[in-house]
């Protein structure tokens, strides 16, 4: 934690643009953190990194409806703002980018950024559009803030992996870090959207959880079949009730394409509906 002044909050692009542009103006090297808010550790492990690796620290709260399908939870996505800048305030964050929709959006809005193939895999399958709303979003921030460095969570691997293809393909002169999943004690990974989970229904998370440690265990005894794998992971899905599995994949973590055997880093990532919820959970295995 560091201490000084509270955060600026700019509400504006110009506002934003202007602040961030002065900060490395005085040659500071700017850390962005982008998030929708509702805050919990995850964010905050990513807004210490940026702390610990910049002099100066940006993070964006913006829940960004072009990432939500119409059937999704835009709506009732959680916006605890005042909370959110007063975890802000105590993390020593020094600008935040509040913008509304109107401010992000406004005007003709036709110009979307897509990373190809990569944004159809894992849960750009079950959620069609949602990582090209990311990407195009994103990349906006990026054009806004100017960061050095933009902190992502392993949570959300598709996210970084497209990610870091956009600003390869693009040259966005920005470093991409990747942060690990912060859990809970009992192992469920933190999300926003635990929020929504009902007691039972957080009980029954665990089996995300719990099929990534049963598919680990496999491999550290010796298994190294892909499709095994990713098979003994499911079935773990499969004995818990009310959760009905979206995909659980043994990937190359940075194609997202499905891997035959486990030679090198691989990401093995489930997501399932628990009840009404989504979850996501992934572990990265190296050989
Ligand atoms: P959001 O879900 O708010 O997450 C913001 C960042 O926090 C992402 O990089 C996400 O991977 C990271 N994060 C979430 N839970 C985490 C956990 N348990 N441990 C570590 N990091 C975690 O991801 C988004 O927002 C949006 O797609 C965004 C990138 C802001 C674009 O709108």
């Amino acid at each position: 934690m560091r201490t000084s002044a509270p955060p600026k909050v700019c509400v504006t692009v110009a506002d934003m643009r202007s602040a961030c542009r002065e900060l490395r103006a005085a040659g500071k090297r700017l850390g962005f953190v982008p998030t929708m808010g509702a805050l919990h550790a995850g964010h905050v492990s990513l807004v210490r990194a940026a702390s610990a690796q910049c002099n100066v620290v940006a993070v964006s709260i913006f829940v960004n409806p072009t990432q939500f399908g119409p059937k999704e939870d835009l709506a009732k996505y959680p916006r605890p703002f005042e909370n959110d800048c007063t975890a802000l305030e105590k993390e020593g964050v020094d600008l935040i980018f509040a913008p509304t929709v109107e401010e992000m959006y406004g005007g003709a809005g036709t110009t979307w950024v897509t990373v190809e193939g990569l944004s159809e895999k894992l849960d750009g399958r079950s959620r069609p559009g949602h990582f090209r709303g990311v990407t195009t979003v994103v990349s906006k921030l990026f054009h806004i803030v100017e960061p050095d460095v933009a902190f992502f969570g392993q949570k959300d691997a598709a996210q970084v992996a497209i990610i870091r293809r956009m600003v390869r393909d693009l040259n966005i002169p920005a470093e991409i870090v990747s942060c690990p999943i912060v859990r809970e004690p009992d192992g469920l990974a933190m999300s926003s959207r635990n929020a929504y989970l009902s007691s039972e229904d957080r009980q029954r998370a665990l089996v995300l959880h719990r099929s990534l440690n049963g598919v680990e265990k496999a491999f550290r005894e010796g298994e190294r079949s892909a499709p095994k794998l990713a098979q003994a992971g499911r079935a773990v899905i499969a004995k818990e009730s009310e959760v009905r599995l979206d995909y659980f994949e043994i990937v190359d973590p940075e194609t997202l394409d499905p891997v035959e055997s486990v030679a090198g880093k691989v990401l093995v990532a489930v997501a399932a509906y628990v009840g009404p919820t989504r979850l996501i959970d992934n572990i990265l295995l190296d050989s």
